[in-house]
């Protein structure tokens, strides 16, 4: 498995399967072209033998240039469990550091329990919110919308200069 840069071609690929490795969820319409020809530089795809098997959409704030932000991570239901998830992250970091940002930041929906537990296991924390999941987890109602609540999570970055 390799990973490489997210590129314009991989948006068929992934459109087509995203619904289906969401569990159903409608979430095409939350990812459009522009990610995959705007975003590269800190956009993933995991590869094997030519198959897509995971990809990672995630910028560098423009407003905020210390933070960096991941916007989607998917991994096939076929190949889950074997790091993926995780290669994909940790390249993110790494271009993140590299980029001078020093916290990411990244949001999920608290009905999510399995990404509410990958991101755990990444190092992030749930930041405050209102209400909280059956879990104990913090969310924030209404986050994106009207019930589109968010878990909102942080991860800091280790110092480039640090010791
Ligand atoms: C969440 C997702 C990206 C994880 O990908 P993955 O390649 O299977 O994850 P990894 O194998 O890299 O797992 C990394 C760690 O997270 C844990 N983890 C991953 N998915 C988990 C789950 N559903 N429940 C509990 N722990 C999980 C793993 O056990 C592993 O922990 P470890 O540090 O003890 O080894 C994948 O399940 C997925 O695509 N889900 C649907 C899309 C989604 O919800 N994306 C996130 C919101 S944008």
């Amino acid at each position: 498995m390799q990973l490489r840069r997210l590129a314009v071609d991989d948006y068929d690929t992934v459109i087509g399967a995203v619904d289906e490795w969401w569990g159903g969820r409608p979430m095409a319409v939350m990812l459009p072209r522009f990610f995959f020809a705007h975003f590269q530089p800190t956009s993933f795809a995991a590869e094997e033998d030519g198959r897509l098997l995971g990809f990672l959409v995630g910028f560098r704030s423009q407003t905020e240039p210390a933070q960096a932000y991941i916007h989607f991570v998917g991994v096939d239901p076929a190949a889950r469990g074997r790091d993926i998830g995780r290669r994909l992250y940790e390249r993110f970091f790494a271009t993140a550091c590299d980029l001078g940002c020093r916290e990411v930041l990244a949001v999920t929906a608290p009905i999510n329990s399995g990404s509410i537990a990958f991101h755990a296991r990444m190092g992030f924390a749930p930041l405050p919110g209102l209400a909280t999941t059956p879990a104990g987890v913090p969310y924030t109602l209404d986050y994106d919308g009207p019930r589109e609540d968010r878990v909102r999570f942080r991860r800091t970055l280790p110092d480039p200069g640090g010791e």
